[in-house]
């Protein structure tokens, strides 16, 4: 393992240099106006995957974003790790936000980052974190140590639902079949107290519309005697959730799996330090579900989101105007056993329940997915956590994360594998939001972790 840790200290310079150059192709999976890049981004991981000494390497058409693979099969009697990725990124608005430019990265020292973050959209999700994986697998094959057989699969459709992933999957499960899966596309807990992520949360998202008078009014000559289709949808949004922070929706928590209290317990032993979460975000108070702290109510229970809403006059100015028709978008956190079908079928009955009789809802459904849990007691649990306490000098605990990988529940499903999610991102990185960023010290924590899994998972 030494010759391994030293292949890669000697070359760190390099790998953050390689790294700079994807994480400058704008990879938007959402926005069409970027499918050149997306397609761009592909060529290049294929690239870094055959130069870090994989086989095979392919680009492989979809009807979406090709997946890019790639494999190194040492010996069949050898076990075999799937590490799965995603090369696709989330649209980097509002730009006014960031300081420089989202795909022109950076390396500035920060707070939580004194050793320095490199910033750039996709730093951490996922671009900074499936690298660590092709420099890793490099680091191993440039010292004859890798110790299994390794697939690589990196999607680029992540961030819009992995449509074509689970196809390509049903289609390819010869291909794909292995021993187990490893992902980094999560986060640890904190540099002090590194975690092994054991649980995701579920999705289900929905696009409600309220619809009012059928045709925009004159809030002068109609307003006060008609219904305002903002007002009901805002009114129906905030009811939602009762004063306890409880989900209204008829049978919303039917299936919701209890946590026995020794796990809530084990769980509680990560120091959920309030003072620190509210400074991180500028609160002054939080809120949430009674009889549940910070750190359940963002993991183990089930919550409903409100992420955008709009309808009626939004620029400069004044208009004055009763709009025909207000709009928004609804996410639900999902937890064991609750599954997205049930959800937003029981969230589109109760929407339509309480709705006024004088306008129309109408309830559209879009991607979700399934709740994820590893066990702690699973080879793949143990291989990761005794991996991570060498490459951190520290204890290792179970986490499990708000976020979601509906991938996950799939591979399972699929390829009878379980997912190891050994991610190395902080709450903080500020994925999805202006100025996203990658500590230094966890890409190279990473990459040090990665051949020491191999190693402890191919010898258990
Ligand atoms: N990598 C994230 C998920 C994540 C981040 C899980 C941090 C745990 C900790 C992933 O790229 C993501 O953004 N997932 C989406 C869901 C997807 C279906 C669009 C999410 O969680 O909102
Ligand atoms: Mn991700
Ligand atoms: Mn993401």
């Amino acid at each position: 393992m030494k010759e391994t840790l030293d292949y890669i200290h000697e070359n760190k310079q390099r790998f953050v240099d390689e790294l700079f150059q994807l994480l400058k192709i704008a990879s938007i999976s959402a926005d069409p106006a970027y499918k050149g890049e997306v397609l761009k981004c592909a060529d290049e991981v294929a690239k870094y995957l055959k130069d870090g000494g994989a086989d095979n390497v392919e680009v492989c058409e979809t009807k979406g974003y090709p997946i890019v693979y790639g494999e190194k099969l040492l010996d069949p009697k050898l076990p075999t790790v799937l590490v799965y990725g995603h090369y696709d990124v989330q649209p980097p608005d509002p730009l006014e936000l960031w300081t420089k430019p989202p795909f022109e990265p950076y390396i500035e020292k920060t707070e939580i980052h004194p050793e320095g973050a490199i910033f750039a959209r996709g730093a951490a999700d996922d671009k900074g974190q499936f690298f660590m994986h092709i420099k890793a697998f490099e680091a191993m094959m440039k010292t004859n140590t890798l110790p299994c057989n390794v697939k690589f699969i990196l999607e680029g459709e992540e961030e819009v639902g992995s449509k074509s992933l689970e196809d390509f999957v049903k289609e390819n499960t010869e291909k794909l079949s292995c021993d187990a899966i490893l992902i980094s596309d999560t986060h640890i807990y904190s540099n002090e107290q590194p975690t092994v992520t054991t649980g995701l949360r579920g999705l289900s998202y929905v696009e409600v519309e309220v619809e009012g008078p059928n045709r925009d009014l004159h809030s002068g000559l109609y307003g006060g005697a008609v219904p305002n289709p903002i007002h009901v949808l805002s009114r129906m949004i905030a009811g939602l959730i009762d004063e306890n922070g409880h989900i209204t929706i008829d049978g919303f928590y039917d299936n919701v799996e209890t946590v026995a209290d020794e796990e809530r317990a084990e769980m509680n032993k990560l120091k959920d330090d309030p003072e620190h979460f509210k400074k991180s975000i500028g609160l002054n108070g939080v809120e949430g579900e009674q009889g549940y702290t910070t750190l359940e109510r963002t993991s183990i229970r089930p919550t409903l989101d409100c992420n955008g809403i709009w309808g009626g006059y939004t620029g400069e100015g004044a208009k004055t105007v009763i709009p025909s028709k207000a709009f928004a978008k609804i996410s639900m956190r999902l937890v064991p056993y609750q599954t997205p079908e049930e959800i937003t079928d029981k969230f589109t009955k109760y929407f339509e329940k309480i709705a006024p009789t004088n306008v129309k809802v109408k309830v559209t459904p879009h991607h979700g997915g399934m709740p994820y849990v590893l066990p702690s007691d699973t080879k793949e649990f143990r291989a990761a956590k005794k991996a991570m306490e060498t490459a951190f000098g520290k204890e290792v605990l179970p986490y499990r994360s708000g976020g979601s990988i509906p991938i996950t529940a799939m591979f399972e499903e699929i390829l009878g594998a379980k997912s190891v999610l050994m991610g190395f991102g902080l709450d903080s990185d500020a994925i999805h939001s202006p100025n996203e960023h990658y500590g230094l010290y966890n890409f190279y924590k990473g990459i040090e972790s990665i051949p020491l899994f191999f190693a402890n998972y191919a010898s258990s």
